[in-house]
């Protein structure tokens, strides 16, 4: 249970939002808004309910206070995603933040200098929140995509004012308790990326939730293997393979349908527009590799989808980075947008990688939710608790039910 927003009357109020405006950026100018964008939307609601809106966020991994990792670039993006002047201040604390603050009148947006510059706030150190927190009379936290970090601004301050989830955080927490808490089913989820090792948990809880776990990457070919397959050159963790198989026989005794590639994209090198050749997976030459699932892979996995209710997406299917190994992964991804569109599919996806390949595809306005986190997405679909979340909580009793200890 989350308070919202909607619990508080903000007038007048200095309300401390984290965000997380962590964007990539090159030269100083921020190449992909999508953080700025997506956070607009609570910071546009609490201005326009007259409160002082000030944004916390973190930029990259700063060691102290380094130029590079100023937040500055951002005031003009994030002035244009609220459609108002942004002030700026240079320090998240003390007497540079409370003059700021001091000028602003109901309605105004400041933003604060990187909470990273203060080592202190990935220490979660107890002085600092309150530093932090004698700047605000209210706590908004809209970072889900930060929320696995135990920060002084994320986890820390939520103890200290009153404190709500903000509307990203929101629809974020809203759109993962549809597709894993409470799903109407059958279930499926995408699980792709190079590595079973980064993975294992992930797997571990989902085989227990969902009907079908379809299983694509370089990760497959460690279960392909693990299957007595031959893989070739391909990237498999060969050491991984007794954890493959139990994997396997817990999905076996759970019930959950694992789906694997029957057949592949096989190339001599990892390389854009490399000579390739479709093969079954009983087939794969020795010296080739496993760059993508093969089209009867990606029917096989559309087929699965169309009596499917809910579809959780994390990881691409194949080496969709490079063309033409994006095919199966666009395929499914065109598929499952098409079967959202008509009403028959909840799609949810996250991760970096995903993001990227799904907006690859042209989909990723057609899923159903698009989480703007990968740390944070992961984390959840492995079912821990995440600080940042937890620290919102009501205590009422009851579960999530997402496997979630809280
Ligand atoms: C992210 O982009 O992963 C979040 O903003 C969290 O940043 P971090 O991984 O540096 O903690
Ligand atoms: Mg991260």
């Amino acid at each position: 249970m989350f308070r919202t927003i909607d619990a508080f009357d903000v007038k007048g109020k200095r309300v401390l939002v984290r965000a997380d405006l962590n964007v990539p950026s090159k030269d100083g100018k921020v190449t992909d808004s999508t953080r700025i964008d997506r956070s607009a939307a609570t910071l546009k609601e609490l201005a326009e309910r007259g409160a002082k809106v000030i944004v916390l966020t973190h930029f990259g991994r700063p060691k102290g206070r380094e130029d590079k990792y100023s937040q500055k670039l951002l005031v003009e993006p994030l002035a244009k995603a609220v459609g108002k002047a942004v002030a700026w201040a240079d320090d998240c604390i003390g007497a540079v933040a409370e003059a700021v603050i001091a000028k602003m009148k109901d309605g105004d947006v400041a933003l604060l200098e990187n909470v990273r510059f203060h080592p202190e706030e990935e220490k979660n150190d107890p002085a600092f929140a309150q530093a932090l927190a004698a700047l605000g009379d209210v706590y908004v936290n809209d970072a889900f995509s930060t929320a696995h970090r135990a920060h002084a601004s994320t986890e820390g301050l939520a103890h200290l004012l009153p404190a709500a989830a903000g509307r990203l955080m929101q629809a974020e927490l809203d759109a993962l308790a549809k597709a894993l808490g409470t799903p109407e089913k059958p279930v499926a989820a995408v699980v792709g990326g190079a590595k079973v090792s980064t993975k294992l948990e992930l797997l571990g809880n989902l085989v227990g939730r969902v009907d079908y776990l379809i299983i694509g990457g370089g990760m497959a070919n460690t279960f392909l293997f693990a299957q007595g397959k031959n893989v070739g050159k391909s990237l498999c963790e060969k050491d991984m393979a007794d954890t493959a198989r139990a994997i396997l026989e817990k999905a076996k005794a759970a019930h959950c349908h694992i789906v694997l590639p029957v057949d592949a994209v096989v190339a001599a090198e990892f390389a854009e527009n490399a000579a390739n050749e479709v093969v079954s997976i009983d087939a794969v030459p020795a010296d080739k590799m496993i760059l993508d699932a093969g089209p009867a892979s990606a029917e096989a996995i559309i087929d699965r989808l169309g009596g499917c209710k809910t579809l959780v997406w994390n990881g691409p299917l194949g080496a969709f980075e490079i063309n033409p190994f994006d095919a199966a992964t666009n395929a499914v991804a065109r598929a499952a947008a098409e079967r959202t569109k008509q009403g028959k599919l909840l799609t949810v996806a996250g991760g970096g990688d995903t993001v990227a390949a799904l907006a690859k595809a042209g989909v990723d306005e057609a899923f159903s939710y698009i989480s703007t986190a990968g740390g944070a997405f992961l984390e959840w679909l492995e079912g821990k608790t995440l600080p940042g979340v937890a620290a919102l909580e009501i205590k009422s009793g009851g579960g999530c039910g997402c496997g979630h200890s809280h």
